[in-house]
C-alpha cells in the first residue's frame, strides 16, 4: 500500500458537493474581489479565533508583512525569532529591514526555547515572533510575561497552528497580533493562497486594511506605501465551507497523532513529539527525530548519509511519504549567514535539523495506512542494529 505524506485529494471529495455550488455561486455572481462574503468570513474567522478583528489577506507571508509594517517595525529594529521555522517567517522582518534574532529551539516542542528569550533582548528589540511550528504551540503565558515586562510587541505566526490552544484560548488571539495561512497544505487550506490577521486592537486592525489596499485610507488617497493583498472572494467561499469542518478535522489530527505516539514511543532511538501539558496541539506536522550517535556513525560510514535521510530512503522504497521539515536553520541561510550568524551558534537547532522527519499526516489519512507506515519503520530500524 503507498502512503502519500498528503493528500489533499480526499478532503475535496469529501466536500465537494458543499464546494461546487458555492463557486458556481460567486463565478455567476461577477463579483470577484471583496463583496459580502470576505466580510462574512473575516467576522467568522475572528469569532473562531476569539478576537474582534480579523482583516483577510493573500498570503501567511502577507499577514506577517502587514503586522510588521502596521505597528512601524523597521530599519533598526530587531525581532526575536525562531531559526526553526519556514523561511517566510523571517523573510519579511528583513523585508522591512528589521534584523531578526534567533534564538535557540527547545528540542521536545521544537519551538523557541523561552529560557533564553530574555538574555536576547537588547535596546533595539521592538518584538518577540513567536512561531507555533507544526501545530505547537508556545507556551504563551510565558511569552506574554516576558514580552509584557520588557514591553515589547507579540506577532504570533500561526500559519501551522490554525485551531490550537494554550491554556484554553486559541493561538493568535494571545499577541497583539496573529497571523494565519491558507495555503492549502495548511489545518484551514484554500485551493490556492491566502491569510488573514487577527487581533484585537482596532487601531492595527484599521491599519492593516489600509495597508493591504495600497497604503489607502480613502478612495484614491494614499497615505501609506501599502501592497495589494487582496484574499479572493472564490478563496474566502471554500475557507468559509472548510471552517465549519475545521475542528472535526483538527480531532481526527489529533487522533492520528496520539496512535503514532502509542506505537512508536517504545521504539528505542524514535523520539515522536508530545503535547506540553495545557496545549491543543492540532499536528499540521507529525515529525519524529532519530537521536542516537552510535546508529548515526553507522549509517555515515556505511551509506554516507545522515540516519534520517537513510529511513526516509528506506520509507520510500516501501511507498511511504516522508518529508523533511526543515533541512537547514534559517540562521544558516546564506542571507543570514552574510549577517555573521555561524554554524555552531545555535547547536540544538542544527543538530534537530539533521534528526527531524515528518510522516504522512493529514485528517483523511486511514489507520490502516498508518499501520503500514509504522511497520515500515519499525521493519527498518533493526537492520542498523
Ligand atoms: C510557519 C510559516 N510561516 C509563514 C508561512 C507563509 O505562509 P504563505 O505560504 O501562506 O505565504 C508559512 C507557510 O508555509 C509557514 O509555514
Amino acid at each position: 500500500m503507498k502512503v502519500p505524506p498528503l493528500d489533499l485529494t480526499q478532503q475535496y471529495k469529501f466536500i465537494s458537493q458543499e464546494i461546487n455550488p458555492i463557486v458556481q455561486q460567486v463565478l455567476a455572481s461577477g463579483r470577484y474581489i471583496g463583496g459580502s462574503i470576505i466580510d462574512e468570513f473575516e467576522q467568522q474567522f475572528a469569532d473562531y479565533i476569539g478576537v474582534s478583528h480579523c482583516v483577510s489577506c493573500n498570503s501567511g507571508t502577507d499577514a506577517l508583512f502587514l503586522a510588521l509594517r502596521a505597528v512601524n517595525i523597521g530599519p533598526g529594529d530587531e525581532v526575536i525569532t525562531t531559526p526553526f521555522t519556514f523561511f517566510a517567517t523571517t523573510e519579511v522582518i528583513s523585508a522591512v529591514g528589521a534584523k531578526p534574532i534567533f534564538v535557540d529551539i527547545d528540542p521536545q516542542t521544537l519551538n523557541l526555547d523561552l529560557g533564553q528569550l530574555e538574555a536576547a533582548i537588547s535596546n533595539d528589540t521592538k518584538a518577540i515572533l513567536p512561531v507555533h511550528i507544526f501545530g505547537q504551540p508556545v507556551d504563551m503565558t510565558q511569552l506574554m510575561a516576558i514580552a509584557r515586562d520588557h514591553n515589547l510587541i507579540v506577532i504570533e505566526d500561526c500559519a501551522q497552528a490554525t485551531g490550537a490552544e494554550w491554556a484554553g484560548q486559541k493561538v493568535g488571539s494571545f499577541g497583539d497580533i496573529g497571523c494565519f495561512s491558507f495555503f492549502p497544505t495548511k489545518n484551514l487550506g484554500a485551493f490556492g493562497d491566502g491569510g488573514a490577521v487577527t487581533t484585537n486592537n482596532p487601531a492595527i486592525a484599521t491599519q492593516i486594511r489600509i495597508l493591504k489596499n495600497h497604503g489607502q485610507s480613502a478612495k484614491y488617497y494614499s497615505e501609506h506605501i501599502g501592497i495589494n493583498s487582496r484574499l479572493d472572494t472564490i478563496q474566502a467561499a471554500i475557507i468559509q465551507v472548510k471552517l465549519r469542518y475545521l475542528d472535526s478535522w483538527n480531532e481526527q489530527r489529533r487522533y492520528l497523532a496520539a496512535r503514532y505516539y502509542e506505537f512508536l514511543s517504545g521504539i528505542t532511538d524514535i523520539f515522536p513529539p508530545q503535547e506540553l501539558g495545557g496545549s491543543r496541539c492540532v499536528w499540521n506536522q507529525y515529525t519524529i527525530r532519530f537521536n542516537n550517535q552510535e546508529l548515526e556513525q553507522k549509517v555515515n560510514a556505511g551509506f554516507s548519509t545522515c540516519l534520517r535521510d537513510w529511513v526516509s530512503i528506506q520509507l520510500e522504497k516501501k511507498g511511504i511519504g516522508s518529508t523533511v521539515y526543515y533541512p537547514t536553520p534559517l540562521h544558516l541561510q546564506p542571507v543570514y549567514t552574510s549577517l555573521g550568524y555561524k554554524l555552531g551558534q545555535l547547536p540544538v537547532v542544527e543538530q534537530v535539523c539533521q534528526q527531524v522527519l515528518s510522516l504522512p499526516m493529514f485528517p483523511e489519512l486511514s489507520t490502516e495506512q498508518q499501520e503500514e507506515v509504522i511497520y515500515a519503520l519499525k521493519d527498518c530500524l533493526p537492520e542498523l542494529y
